[in-house]
């Protein structure tokens, strides 16, 4: 196997939380892996609402903290939720001198939306749905401009390397196989998304399938809150692969929810109807689906044809499948959006294993609990990407001298069967979805296990490794929270509001149990 040494920073990812990372710790050299060019293939690019920032004078980052502490429904880490929402107006000013060209009125202020359980406007976005597009624009142009940051596209992370429980460097392929490469490093930041591809129906770009987080579990790193995955509930079931999103801002500037027969049947579920927390959405969503009453977003009544103008990434994709939502309803459903469980880390962003550190979504830092308010994800991407360059620069002192790294990929290697994969994302769908019960999720485990049985290879590795801890913690928790939804379980124990850590050997051990008792 070839192995090669740098002295560069390791940045696995090409999202906002990477980008932001490698910015920070400009000009110490830094090495960026992602399977596409930064901005691209990246969650935070399709991210539509925008970011979440109390810039309204009669807003306050203390109440901000509030709704997201209320959102996480008893899990989240309050001091985490003062730290990031006292951070956002910096963040929003940066981006803003940047050259973000967020929404303003005429005044020069921010325009703010409204997105489900938070007690304000406040979610600071670009054209009405483009926010995290045009984020990402402006911060690749800087990357562009960075010298210290040398990206290594078309490579994916299969492995972590580890000698005497410290990372020391990380093993990658080239994103449509080869023989592995090992990259030894002083440190390793890992930004490389969350797990929505894990499901069938998922908001995630196609290549987020868990495997940051599953070479992070398969090095030992600890792993929290990964029972707690969050389903938007409004995709639009439009039969693509992924789901295109509807925002939610649609539903803040007064879109309604309705079934087959106009019946808005939000109103008489929750007092804030449409505007509920997420979750209960999403399982009203599903619901609807499940009972054939095909669920859907009309907008007419709040934007008629302003629409299209208004939310031009959701018109596009209304267009693309033939959808017109000037004239009739957009058909929605209930898609994975975003795995608030992740590596587990500190205030610093450090995850359990010395040398590695983690931000954005493959990481759990405590802000979102149970369930994350929206909009919450690109702000804590930004938060903790800046915290995690502070801690690595601080950690590793003076930067060093380091040429650009030559990688050659070699032919070899086994890529992850596709079969397999779809297998694995219809047993996530099937028995780890929006509703769960024990039954189910025992026989998830038990099939995670007959596939990795047959399907070894390393780039199948991490997403398994991520499909097991989500079904063994959601096995655990015999609760019903947030995002965590167990039929078996319906109410919520207050014994049980804490955030949940587990191994991967845990993890396995669990299914290991499932295994025996299926066979
Ligand atoms: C949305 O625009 O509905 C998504 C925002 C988010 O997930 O935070």
């Amino acid at each position: 196997m070839t192995r090669l040494r740098t002295e560069r920073v390791v940045i696995i990812g090409a999202g906002l939380g990477a980008i932001s990372a490698a910015l920070a710790l400009a000009p110490r050299p830094v090495l960026m892996i992602a399977p596409e060019p930064p901005g691209q293939g990246a969650s935070s690019a399709w991210a539509q609402g925008g970011v979440a920032a109390a810039m309204d004078a009669a807003d306050s980052a203390e109440a901000h903290a509030a709704d997201t502490v209320a959102a996480g429904a008893g899990t989240v880490d309050a001091a985490i939720a003062a730290m990031v929402t006292a951070a956002a107006r910096d963040h929003i000013h940066g981006l803003t001198d940047l050259g973000t060209p967020f929404d303003r009125d005429g005044a020069g202020g921010y325009v703010l939306s409204r997105e489900a359980a938070h007690s304000a406007a406040r979610v600071v976005r670009v054209k009405g749905d483009q926010a995290g597009r045009r984020i990402m624009d402006t911060l690749v142009a800087a990357l562009d401009a960075t010298p210290s940051v040398q990206v290594l596209p078309g490579a994916l992370l299969t492995g972590i390397e580890t000698r005497a429980g410290r990372v020391t460097g990380v093993r990658i392929e080239a994103a449509e196989g080869s023989a592995p490469v090992v990259v030894e490093a002083p440190a390793v930041l890992i930004a490389g998304g969350g797990s929505g591809g894990l499901w069938l129906h998922t908001t995630n770009p196609p290549r987020i399938r868990g495997q940051a987080i599953g070479a992070a579990a398969l090095a030992g790193a600890e792993i929290a809150d990964a029972e707690f995955v969050q389903f938007h509930p409004t995709a639009i079931a439009s039969g693509e692969d992924p789901l295109p999103l509807a925002t939610e801002a649609l539903r803040g500037e007064g879109a309604w929810l309705v079934d087959r027969d106009g019946r808005r049947f939000m109103r008489g579920l929750h007092p804030d109807a449409e505007l509920a927390p997420r979750d209960v959405v999403a399982r009203a969503v599903f619901a609807e689906r499940q009972a054939g009453r095909a669920p859907a977003l009309d907008t007419r009544a709040a934007l008629g044809a302003s629409v299209t103008e208004r939310f031009p990434a959701v018109a596009e994709a209304c267009a693309r499948a033939g959808i017109d939502p000037v004239g009739g309803t957009i058909p929605v459903a209930a898609a994975a959006h975003y795995h608030m469980g992740g590596i587990a880390t500190d205030a610093r962003g450090r995850a359990s294993l010395p040398g590695l550190w983690a931000c954005g979504e493959a990481a759990s830092t405590g802000l979102h609990g149970a369930n994350r308010l929206a909009s919450n994800g690109l702000l804590e991407a930004l938060v903790f990407a800046r915290a995690c360059a502070e801690d690595i620069a601080a950690t590793l002192g003076p930067a060093p001298v380091a040429p650009a790294l030559d990688i050659a990929f070699a032919p070899g290697g086994r890529a992850a069967d596709p079969a397999a994969v779809a297998r694995l994302r219809r047993v996530m769908t099937d028995h780890v979805a929006v509703l769960r019960d024990g039954k189910g999720l025992r026989t998830a485990l038990a099939e995670i296990a007959v596939l990795e049985s047959a399907h070894d290879a390393p780039a199948f590795r991490t997403m398994s490794a991520t499909a097991t801890l989500v079904a063994a913690a959601a096995l655990r928790r015999t609760e019903s929270r947030g995002g965590h939804c167990r039929t078996d379980f319906p109410d919520t124990d207050p014994a049980q509001a804490r955030r949940s850590r587990m191994t991967l050997a845990e993890a396995l051990t669990i299914r290991a149990d499932c295994a025996k008792e299926t066979a």
